[in-house]
């Protein structure tokens, strides 16, 4: 199939779309009277339609049963997402027991990083890739500052080839195993914010393992977008909010992965 730039195409690219039953679970914001065309899900997904029925159960159960809402509710305050785990284990391809629900992408990278990255006279560097996203290099820095670590020396950032806007996956590699001995992280974006391309999670989790380096994702702009395979990866850990692709709403409760005991 050749594609061409018309409506016509377009139009029969979206009557052969698997998922085109889906379009009707989510509320389509209007724009003079019409459904807009919604582009926006990389900053706040759609409404789900049940989303309002769903809170407002909670509300009525909250002025019903007060604080026995915790635990004597259909759905138990406690425990939120434990009927959550496994459908989140399975978009992020992992096992239920690595994933939790909690906190804010930006908290659980602050708490994971404390576990993951123990950085050592010799084993100090994290790698990360051009034009982080910024909540991501203050945490990283506040790490580094933790540690009394210069972070103008340890935080490697990759740049694209001159006259090129994303990285090139030899790069990537390459860089890890030129850090070799002095990488303790490689820290990147599963999907880039800015550019949105999808980086090869599973070479650079190997690479960086060759390299005796833990690495970690930053899948904000990856999970519910692409497939994602962690376990198999063997990515050590990963965050991620729930308000982009996966339609939780704004200031939804975020998640992350740990595959490893740092214990
Ligand atoms: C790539 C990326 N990382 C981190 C964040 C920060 O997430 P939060 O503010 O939910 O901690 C965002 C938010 O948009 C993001 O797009």
């Amino acid at each position: 199939m050749e594609f061409q730039a018309s409506r016509s195409f377009a139009e029969s690219m979206d009557r052969r779309d698997p998922l085109r039953e889906y379009r009707d679970y989510f509320s389509i914001p209007t724009q003079g009277g019409r459904e807009v065309v919604y582009l926006c899900g990389n900053s706040l997904g759609l409404c789900p339609v049940k989303a309002m029925d769903y809170v407002q159960q909670e509300l009525e159960r909250w002025q019903r049963l007060g604080v026995w809402g915790y635990f004597h509710s259909p759905r138990p305050w406690v425990g939120y997402e434990e009927p959550l785990l496994g459908m989140l284990a399975e978009i992020v391809g992992a096992e239920v027991e690595e994933v939790a629900m909690m906190h804010t992408l930006s908290t659980n990278l602050h708490l994971l990083l404390l576990s993951f990255y123990r950085p050592t006279a010799r084993r100090f560097k994290i790698l990360i890739e051009h034009n982080p996203f910024p909540t991501d290099r203050y945490a990283l820095v506040s790490q580094l500052r933790l540690h009394k670590i210069d972070a103008a020396e340890a935080l490697v950032e990759l740049t694209p080839r001159k006259g090129e806007f994303v990285l090139r996956s030899e790069d990537i590699l390459e860089a890890i195993e030129e850090l070799g001995p002095s990488l303790a992280l490689v820290f990147m974006q599963g999907v880039h914010y800015h550019t949105g391309q999808c980086f090869e999670m599973e070479k650079i989790a190997t690479a960086a393992h060759q390299a005796g380096s833990m690495v970690g994702f930053d899948l904000a702009h990856a999970v519910g977008n692409v497939p994602l395979r962690l376990h198999k990866w063997e990515v050590d850990f990963a965050v991620w909010c729930s308000y982009k692709y996966l339609n939780g709403g704004p200031a939804a409760v975020g998640g992350h992965l740990s595959t490893k005991n740092t214990a």
